[in-house]
């Protein structure tokens, strides 16, 4: 019986042994995902944190390098605020070509193109349906349309080139379009009324 104990602790040390060893080598699963998305799934309800450690390791890299692109970060401010200021922001570029001011066109496509995370990052938000690497392996387009337009206008505003800077409002505009048939749902539906929604 003794030895028996003995073996087995022996056994079981040197499994913990080498396994501490392979971990030193081969990070473990949950340690491959980014410091940044770490934190912010800690704060997620356990069905979302669910389904977030459940997307691929190149889709959580791609999350947290979108996130890291972004410089500035909201402490208390929702996705929908956040949508509100980057509607703000569009609008202060329109205003601006339309007043020939590239001066402002270029910052605030600079600032729309660096909106800031809202609270609990992106995904907070999203439908959970639609927290799946399948369907978020849009996000990359998406951002590229809506932020890399943004920077080509701010780029093409500091050149004084204000036709230019115009023609990418539609193309701004046409990432929000996509984006928010894909991930947005219907807003502002009412519970209270008894004939159903046309979508
Ligand atoms: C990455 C996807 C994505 C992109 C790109 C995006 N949106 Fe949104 N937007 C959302 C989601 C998701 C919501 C719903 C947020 C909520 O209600 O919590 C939303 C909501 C909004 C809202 C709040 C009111 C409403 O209708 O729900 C506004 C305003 C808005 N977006 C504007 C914009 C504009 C302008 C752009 C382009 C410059 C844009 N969005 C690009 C995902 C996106």
């Amino acid at each position: 019986m003794k030895k028996t104990i003995s073996v087995s602790l022996m056994l079981a040390s040197s499994i913990l042994l080498s396994s501490h060893v392979s971990a030193a080598e081969a990070p473990k699963p949950g340690a491959q995902m980014p410091v940044e998305m770490q934190q912010m799934v800690k704060t997620y309800s356990p069905e979302l944190r669910q389904k977030v450690m459940a997307l691929s390791p190149e889709l959580k890299g791609t999350i947290q390098k979108l996130h890291a692109g972004h410089t500035r970060r909201a402490k208390e401010t929702n996705l929908r605020q956040i949508m509100h200021e980057i509607l703000s922001e569009y609008q202060s570029i329109a205003s601006a070509l339309a007043t020939d001011n590239a001066e402002q066109a270029a910052e605030a496509a600079r600032r729309l193109a660096n909106h800031r995370i809202p609270k609990g990052g992106l995904l907070a938000y999203f439908p959970l349906d639609k927290v799946n690497t399948n369907d978020l392996s849009v996000l990359p387009t998406m951002n590229d349309i809506v932020e890399g337009s943004a920077l080509k206008l701010a780029d093409a505003a500091d050149k004084g080139d204000l036709p230019m800077a115009a023609t990418y409002m539609s193309e701004i505009m046409t990432g929000c379009v996509a984006c928010h048939q894909k991930f947005r749902g219907v807003p502002g539906v009412s519970a209270n009324l008894m004939t159903p929604t046309s979508k």
